[in-house]
């Protein structure tokens, strides 16, 4: 596994803190658990449903390879989109699981088999027609240390290394906003310098809240069709939805009169904490409460969050509830822990916007 520990930075009195209030919530979680074994099961009632937004497309015969899969985000989208399925190669077992269990006829590489850092992609030049991933985006990210090229977890590199050595019709890679930012500007010149001289290369941000997804949740996005095919990428044109979804309103609550967008749910894959929160700022923590959320200790489903009351009378969402959130539809199964489950969905591009973003890639460059 490639990913750096971060040192968690705090005195012993906060460990100390910590320690105590994490004991004292596994308790509550242990008599959520027995009461909710007991109870009626509660079925969610979304008024959301992703894959109304996502019709599946008549499949093209276009084999397409996704890098850093992780929970699937952008493979559903693609897949959705019609595009035909090759690969996935994802370092994460749990998430290969998930990927595989979904559909069990994708051939999904992950464990050490899964490393990109391990593959030599060259026998696939002439088979491979799009490749695309989200290379580990801690590098960049305002969350993060933001140490670019000197962080570990930059793997942009690897998806370099694979698109020219397999040279696919177009690529598209996936990031957080920091990545287009100025102070990274060098690094990424550096980084498609070479592939400039074969793509040409397209940067932009998009924000799920455009694509009828109900969160805001903006995403760097770099799009390289391959010269020789003489088309151009324009992401002026990729269709959104008319209006924006609110969170209560996609979950099927009513708590609070405002309602909107939720804040951007954090990925929680790595860093100190196991976490179940989903917050990612103090910030989005002050959005949730308006809304009437609690956005931490997220319960494996309905029942138990049911059983688990908040302290303060906001509503305990469930895994199932994030995924909605996420644009995931109810059908698509995570496998994990808690925190896995809920790390594979905010690592993720949410399929709707990959969904649009493969239709526009389907229009405009494999429209042959
Ligand atoms: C931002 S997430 C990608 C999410 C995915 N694009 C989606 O839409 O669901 C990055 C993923 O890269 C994976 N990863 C990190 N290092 C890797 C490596 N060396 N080889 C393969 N996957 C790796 C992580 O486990 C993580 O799941």
């Amino acid at each position: 596994m490639s990913y750096t520990h971060i040192r968690w930075d705090i005195s012993e009195d906060r460990r100390t803190e910590y320690a105590i209030s994490s004991k004292t919530s596994q308790l509550a979680r242990k008599t959520a658990d027995a009461v909710a074994a007991k109870a009626e099961a509660v079925e969610l009632s979304p008024r959301y449903a992703p894959e109304a937004d996502m019709k599946q497309l008549k499949r093209l015969s276009v084999k397409t390879l996704s890098l850093f899969s992780g929970g699937g985000g952008l493979d559903l989208g693609f897949d959705r989109a019609g595009f035909t399925h090759y690969a996935s190669y994802e370092i994460l077992k749990f998430a290969g699981e998930t990927l595989r269990s979904n559909r069990p006829k994708w051939k999904v590489f992950s464990g050490e088999n899964g490393d990109v850092t391990r593959q030599d992609w060259k026998s696939l030049l002439g088979t491979v027609d799009m490749v695309h991933g989200g290379p580990p985006c801690q590098p960049f990210s305002i969350a993060g240390r933001r140490m670019g090229k000197n962080d570990a977890r930059d793997m942009f590199p690897e998806f370099v290394r694979c698109v020219d050595e397999i040279r696919p019709k177009a690529f598209m890679a996936e990031n957080v906003p920091g990545f287009l930012s100025a102070k990274f500007s060098a690094y990424r010149k550096g980084l498609f310098t070479e592939l400039a001289k074969y793509y040409e290369i397209t940067t932009f941000v998009v924000s799920s809240d455009e694509f009828g997804v109900p969160q805001a949740r903006k995403r760097a996005i770099c799009i390289g069709v391959r010269r020789d095919l003489g088309k151009k990428f324009d992401h002026v044109t990729i269709r959104k939805a008319s209006d924006k979804r609110g969170v209560q309103s996609a979950l099927g609550l009513s708590l609070t009169s405002k309602d909107g967008p939720a804040p951007t749910l954090r990925s929680t894959l790595t860093g100190p904490r196991q976490t179940t929160s989903i917050a990612n700022s103090t910030a989005s923590v002050v959005r949730w409460k308006e809304y009437g959320i609690w956005p931490h200790g997220i319960s494996p489903n309905a029942t138990v969050a049911r059983s688990f009351p908040t302290k303060d009378g906001t509503y305990r969402m469930c895994v199932e509830e994030c995924q909605i959130i996420q644009g995931f539809p109810l059908s698509w199964e995570f496998y994990g822990a808690v925190y896995q489950r809920l790390g594979m969905i905010g690592n993720s591009v949410c399929p709707p916007v990959a969904y649009a973003l493969a239709k526009a890639l389907r229009d405009q460059v494999f429209n042959d």
